[in-house]
């Protein structure tokens, strides 16, 4: 029962956010505009008002109440095992079996989240680290406690599972055993799910090589910073070195992160391609015809979808090449190169956001759009401190959204005030709002979400919320910030994710072919790719195609489809919002409610977007197209109004020098092509 693992672990937690989202700390005391009496980040914790801190007693009370209730769980794990072998003839077996489960789950679920979330906060609090070290082998305890249940019953014959999901005592778990007889076919038999199982930690293999290569082995290579300084580019620092202003110090950069990828190129490919030929293997054993196909049926989702998301980019890759064309003109540089495509083309446009501020706004955003009912679940988080705002030394980097069953859902940001910050916060709220929403009305078996459902929900609230800003803001600087963030964020959430997912595809066709899938093979169809999404204003070089062994998510299996294609649903339905539909905000609360209770593209349909109609598809690619539009002549009129934006970015990055910015957390997901 591979769920209990995912509800145990922070999931929705956005690669929109992570997009949108490097987030970069004034060192304290520097940041003179700080007129909101917000640190930049905080020594301790204490220092902070409770009322910006998680309460994390409401979960448990105390340490021993957290005792109490894994004595309680280690107890009923040998209860689970005495239905082993057992589930079959008798109804009520399976429901008690299952119930038995899901007791388990959620018991070990809340003592998992309550040690986890308190190590969120403070790295370096041992009490914390202490009850983590409790919940995790007591996570992997339970796990293998239920394991059996789901394969005992795929193993029932067909005509029992027929005449069970017939019978009213199974009328709660419908779904559940649905999709146990849906994917029935490549449950195994228990000999083969052994050897399966044991070779799982195997195929995690090439990733933990090449995580330790490139985070411990590898000395990275320093270039001159922004202050003539000697900067290290690392694949965490690169984030923000491909963000500076100072172009000069970007090129070396790119170029020294180049150069050590291909210097390791021979290594790192024989890793991810090993990592490749796994999956590959998995994927034969349980009798899938390729891996693509595997990753779609977890998820029950028609490969038509992905395939028409893929044809919609290739459709309009006019629209992307403009944008490119756009990006040189504003930068005002004769030749755009690679690294200069993570700079913000509204440079020193930023101005700070306080919390409290920024939370007014998005109160009355929440009460416009979505209404009464989404507004007043915001409400009570920030009044119950159910938000954990500001960064302090030892806190996990990062936002996300979690929730244990039967407790109010937990949203971890590092707020430092920029536009970003703002609708990370309008994004996290959405998965807030949805778990919420689910397990207000969904029983413990359905409460867990697909990331797919979870980032449409908040990828509709995030991108109604920048219209809206956007349309309120008086200032055309400000709006231009706006712009830009909208058109950075279906940059990375839909335009990259199809990108890498094309990548994913060719080098697994390759791999399930039995061609070879070596360094330059695979650096050769990245930089087809590249060149092709970004067109003839964009520079490339044959040394750019190294890029590939950059991106992290080739060793997640085929998962960037899902961004990309929750982008578009998100897009769709807030498409629905803006042509004033009057159903659109009871069906997008209605999508909200139903946790796993139906499968991911229903769900979406309960929100009025069918997913396999090509017109939805193609909304996403015409919002870009007047996104970026609309971020031009924001342009000329920011520029018009105070000449600054469109200054050139060597000027700018002289200018920032005054602000030495210290990087707290470099997501390696920003900036990618
Ligand atoms: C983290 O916990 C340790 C130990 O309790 C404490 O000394 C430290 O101040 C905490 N850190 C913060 C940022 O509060
Ligand atoms: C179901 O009943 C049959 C016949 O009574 C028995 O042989 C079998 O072991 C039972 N199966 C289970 C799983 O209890
Ligand atoms: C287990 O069954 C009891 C009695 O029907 C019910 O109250 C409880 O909610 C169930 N637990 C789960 C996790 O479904
Ligand atoms: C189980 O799946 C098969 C197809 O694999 C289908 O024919 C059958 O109707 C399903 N049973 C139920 C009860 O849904
Ligand atoms: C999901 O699976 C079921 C079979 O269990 C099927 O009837 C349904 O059409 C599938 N597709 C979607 C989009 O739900
Ligand atoms: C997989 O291959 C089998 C046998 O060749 C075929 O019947 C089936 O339709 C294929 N499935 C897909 C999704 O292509
Ligand atoms: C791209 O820009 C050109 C020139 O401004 C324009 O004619 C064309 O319609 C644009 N194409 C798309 C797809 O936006
Ligand atoms: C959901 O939000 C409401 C406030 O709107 C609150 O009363 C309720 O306790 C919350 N439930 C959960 C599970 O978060
Ligand atoms: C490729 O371009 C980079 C700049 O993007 C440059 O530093 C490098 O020398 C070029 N390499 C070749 C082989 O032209
Ligand atoms: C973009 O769409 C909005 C409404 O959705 C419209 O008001 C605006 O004029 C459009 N901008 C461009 C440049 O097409």
């Amino acid at each position: 029962m591979a769920n209990l693992r995912s509800r145990g672990l922070p999931r929705a937690c956005c690669l929109a956010a992570l997009t949108a989202f490097l987030a970069l700390l004034g060192t304290p005391g520097v940041h003179a505009a700080s007129e909101c009496a917000e640190e930049l980040i905080y020594e301790s914790r204490e220092d902070i008002p409770p009322r910006f801190r998680w309460n994390p007693a409401d979960v448990f009370e105390d340490r021993e109440a957290f005792d109490d209730a894994v004595a309680a769980a280690e107890a009923s794990i040998p209860e689970m095992g005495s239905w082993k072998g057992r589930l079959g003839n008798r109804t009520e077996d399976i429901v008690s079996a299952l119930n038995a489960s899901h007791e388990l789950g959620r018991s070990v679920g809340e003592i998992y989240f309550f040690a986890r979330i308190q190590v969120h906060v403070n790295a370096s609090d041992p009490g914390a680290a202490a009850m983590f070290g409790v919940a995790s082998a007591l996570l992997a305890r339970a796990e293998e406690a239920v394991s059996f249940v789901e394969p005992e019953i795929a193993a029932l014959p067909r005509a029992r599972l027929d005449a069970l999901l017939e019978e009213p005592s199974m009328a709660p778990y419908r779904h559940v055993i649905d999709n146990v007889n849906r994917t029935k076919a490549h449950i195994r038999s228990s000999e083969v799910e052994l050897v399966l199982a044991g070779a799982a930690e195997l195929t995690l293999g090439p990733r933990d090589i090449s995580d330790h290569l490139l985070n411990s082995d590898i000395v990275w290579p320093t270039v001159a910073g922004e202050n003539g300084e000697d900067v290290q580019v690392t694949p965490a620092t690169y984030g923000r070195i491909s963000r500076s202003l100072d172009r000069e110090f970007r090129r070396a950069g790119r170029a020294a992160l180049l150069r050590t990828y291909e210097a390791f190129g021979n290594t790192l490919s024989a890793s991810l391609a090993t990592h490749v030929q796994g999956q590959a293997w998995i994927s034969r054993v349980r009798g899938y015809n390729s891996s693509l196909e595997r990753a779609l049926d977890e998820v029950n989702v028609s490969a038509r979808v992905v395939r028409s998301l893929v044809a919609a980019v290739h459709g309009n890759f006019g629209a992307v090449h403009n944008y490119t064309a756009l990006r040189k003109r504003a930068l005002g540089v004769e030749t755009l190169y690679p690294y200069d495509a993570g700079v913000s083309l509204v440079p020193n446009g930023e101005k700070r956001y306080c919390f409290e501020d920024a939370w007014t706004m998005a109160m009355t955003f929440w009460r416009e759009i979505f209404g009464e009912e989404y507004a007043s679940v915001a409400e009570t988080a920030f009044a119950n401190r159910w938000i954990d705002v500001f960064p302090n030394t030892g806190k996990w980097g990062g936002a996300y959204a979690w929730v244990a069953y039967g407790n109010h859902p937990y949203m971890l940001l590092n707020w430092g005030g920029t536009f970003n910050d703002v609708v990370t916060l309008v994004h996290e709220m959405g998965h807030v709002v949805h778990m919420n929403l689910t397990h207000t009305n969904q029983p413990y078996h359905y409460s867990g979400t697909s990331v797919f459902v979870s980032e449409v929900a908040s990828v509709t609230s995030e991108n109604l919320f920048i219209d809206w800003a956007i349309e309120r803001s008086e200032d055309p600087k400000e709006r231009a910030v706006m712009l830009n963030a909208a058109v950075e964020l279906a940059q990375g959430t839909f335009l990259n994710q199809i990108l890498f997912h094309e990548f994913e595809e060719a080098i697994y066709d390759d791999a399930e072919n039995g061609r070879a899938l070596t360094k330059e093979t695979m650096s050769a169809v990245y930089l087809d790719l590249i060149t092709a999404y970004n067109g003839p204003d964009m520079t490339y070089n044959a040394s750019d195609g190294i890029y590939f062994l950059r991106i992290p998510h080739f060793y997640l299996n085929y998962y960037v489809w899902v961004y990309a294609t929750s982008y578009a649903a998100g897009e769709a339905i807030a498409s629905r919002f803006r042509s004033g539909d009057q159903g659109v905000v009871d069906d997008f609360l209605s999508m909200l409610k139903l946790g796993s209770s139906v499968y991911p593209l229903e769900a979406v349909r309960v929100a009025g977007v069918d997913l396999l109609d090509p017109f939805v598809v193609g909304t996403v690619m015409s919002r870009f197209q007047n996104l970026t539009e609309s971020l031009e002549m924001a342009l000329d009129v920011a520029s018009d109004a105070e000449s600054v934006v469109t200054v050139s970015a060597e000027s700018e990055g002289a200018a920032s020098r005054a602000f030495p910015f210290l990087l707290l957390l470099a997501l390696p997901l920003v900036t990618y092509l």
